[in-house]
């Protein structure tokens, strides 16, 4: 083949140099479904990891004003989800917004409700604002708040909703469709009497498993994925502070914590996790990088995070990706005040197949060199 990079022109790797009689050649095997592996092997296998998508990041305050736009012109029970999603410009193939996760922003007004349904593909949401939002999950009802984050679990019936006495509710969701999609996995379900009925009490699920370091002596939870199916965002807060002041926490993320099921203390869901870090006043974290893509919504303050050479400032409920084994660190730029970053990834994907890898910056002291 020709056009053979410097880097692949050495033992081991494939460098054989097109001539009339192989492409004569690589002419036959095509009209017999076949190819020389030679011919795809340095792109099929490149030496690390290359992603496609790009570091990316949608403003809120372009954001907001678009999803309140679709509140007149959809109504749920047509849309199914009233959401506009977050698409990378690199991703656009598989509507996913970093990887091979999608994210989305769904709006609904007081009073309004979509039907229950179930998909193979693991959903969550992070609360943006709004009073009154609610989410079922398997019959069991959650009133949400702001900041609050919640998981709807393979296979479970979900529906979501507002109270008639709560307002318009922005939240993001987090979904691994392009992911169960590459895998050619995905069902989906409406919900046969639309919406779901159940004699649970409401917020059974974190008045049984909210309290940290507590589980009901009696517990009968058999599922895959956690019994706790919201975490709120005031003991989340709580724990980070509380964490900070007997830890450095990590030279890369600042306070970072996980957020886990509580019975196996694993991710909540099988496919997908999600953390809650704390960057103190004027903190800056060293560069790193992982597999593994991660899709952060900035749950306080203002900052900025340099990802793949590029410098992205944020402010309060942006959203930003950092794409599989991109360079990237974070900044605080409040001299006074602490910021928050809310994040969920595939991580569980990446070490549950082994793929889990990470390296820290070598050079400049920890920090990349701002390229643009
Ligand atoms: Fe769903
Ligand atoms: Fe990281």
């Amino acid at each position: 083949m020709n056009g053979i990079n410097k880097e692949d022109d050495v033992f081991g790797r494939a460098r054989v140099k097109d001539t009339s009689e192989l492409t004569e050649y690589y002419k036959e095997l095509s009209e017999i479904d076949t190819g020389a592996l030679w011919t795809v092997a340095n792109d099929i296998e490149p030496w690390e990891p290359s992603p496609k998508s790009a570091p990316t990041i949608w403003r809120h305050s372009e954001l907001r004003k678009q999803v309140l736009r679709a509140i007149d012109l959809v109504r749920p029970e047509d849309a199914g989800r009233r959401v506009i999603y977050l698409r990378n410009p690199k991703r656009q193939d598989v509507s996913a917004a970093c990887g091979w996760l999608f994210s989305g922003i769904q709006v609904m007004k007081a009073g309004e409700k979509a039907g229950a349904h179930r998909h193979a593909a693991s959903a969550l949401r992070f609360i943006m604002e709004g009073e009154g939002a609610y989410t079922i999950v398997d019959g069991h009802k959650v009133e949400l708040g702001s900041r609050d984050f919640v998981i709807t679990p393979n296979g479970t019936w979900h529906e979501h909703g507002i109270s008639e006495d709560g307002s318009t509710c922005i939240w993001q969701d987090g979904l691994d469709i392009p992911l169960t999609n590459a895998l050619e996995a995905n069902f989906y379900e409406v919900h046969p009497e639309e919406y779901q009925s159940s004699n649970l009490p409401t917020n059974d699920s974190p008045l049984t498993y909210g309290a940290p370091g507590l589980m009901p002596a009696l517990d009968k939870w058999d599922k895959p994925y956690s019994p706790l199916l919201k975490f709120s965002w005031e003991p989340t807060y709580e724990a980070l502070k509380n964490y900070a002041k007997v830890s450095d926490g990590s030279p890369y993320d600042g306070i970072i914590m996980r957020y886990v099921n509580p019975q196996t203390g694993n991710d909540p869901m099988l496919t997908m996790g999600a953390q809650m870090q704390m960057l103190r006043p004027s903190e800056q974290t060293k560069s790193h990088r992982h597999t593994g893509n991660i899709i952060y919504q900035v749950a306080k303050g203002n900052g900025y995070s340099i990802i793949g050479g590029t410098k992205f400032d944020w402010a309060e409920k942006d959203i930003f990706c950092v794409p599989s084994w991109t360079w990237h660190e974070h900044c605080n730029t409040d001299r006074s005040e602490d910021s928050c970053l809310f994040s969920f990834n595939d991580l569980p994907v990446m070490d549950k197949l082994g793929f889990y890898k990470e390296q820290e910056f070598p050079e400049n002291n920890g920090h990349q060199i701002v390229e643009k």
